[in-house]
């Protein structure tokens, strides 16, 4: 599937703007710089794709993207959460506009939660997952530039944040991690994709 087209379709800055739900979509979350405009890349091979960014805050809207000829999927990079300067409105819009999108949207087949290797969960990242679980939206943790920390800490880190996801009740237990930088992981997030949208 990720071998053929790719395409933007949009930014939708509130729910008017998201498209019709004729495919399953996959979404992707976490905190703004944690890396999901970059996993995307990796995840379609496509350089330049979803746009990255070292200005935290750089995502704001819900973006679409269409995989495949015909299409069967959509990527959604959500707007990244949780860096110290944002605006209080704009908290506040972020959480409605997350928050709907995720207890609305039934062709939402999985949201995959993006951790950072050097930082692990950090109570924003309890907070979308509290919103996952309470939409009963399943989900699955990504760890993120893996290739920034040694292989020992990375264990480390891995292992802390895959006994905390052990309690929630819509997370997957196994994690993936990853590092765009090397192609780390990309491969099984990709199997990941597939087998969150296969029927
Ligand atoms: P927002 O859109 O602001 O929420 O950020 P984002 O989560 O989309 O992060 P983005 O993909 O823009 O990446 C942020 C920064 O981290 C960029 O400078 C990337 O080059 C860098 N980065 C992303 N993934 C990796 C990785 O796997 N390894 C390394 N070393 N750097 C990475
Ligand atoms: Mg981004």
């Amino acid at each position: 599937l990720f071998a053929g087209p790719v395409s933007f379709l949009k930014s939708a800055p509130t729910l008017e703007f998201i498209p019709d739900p004729t495919v399953p979509e996959v979404a992707f979350a976490g905190r703004s710089n944690v890396g999901k405009s970059s996993l995307l890349n990796a995840l379609t091979n496509r350089n330049g794709l979803a746009r990255t960014s070292n200005t935290p805050g750089r995502t704001q809207e819900l973006n679409f993207f269409e995989v495949g000829e015909p299409m069967r999927l959509r990527l959604v990079d959500m707007p990244g959460y949780g860096f110290a300067e944002a605006p209080k409105d704009m908290v506040k819009r972020w959480r409605f506009l997350i928050n709907d999108y995720l207890r609305g949207r039934q062709v939402l087949a999985r949201a995959f939660v993006l951790i950072d290797s050097r930082h692990g969960i950090k109570p924003v990242d309890n907070d979308i997952m509290d919103m996952l679980d309470a939409a009963a939206v399943s989900y699955r943790v990504v760890m993120t530039k893996a290739d920034k920390i040694k292989a020992t800490d990375l264990e480390a880190v891995a292992a802390r944040t895959a006994e905390t996801i052990r309690k929630r009740a819509a997370a997957h237990p196994d994690l993936i991690l990853t590092s765009s930088e090397k192609g780390m992981g990309i491969p099984e997030l990709r199997a990941a994709v597939l087998e969150a949208i296969a029927t």
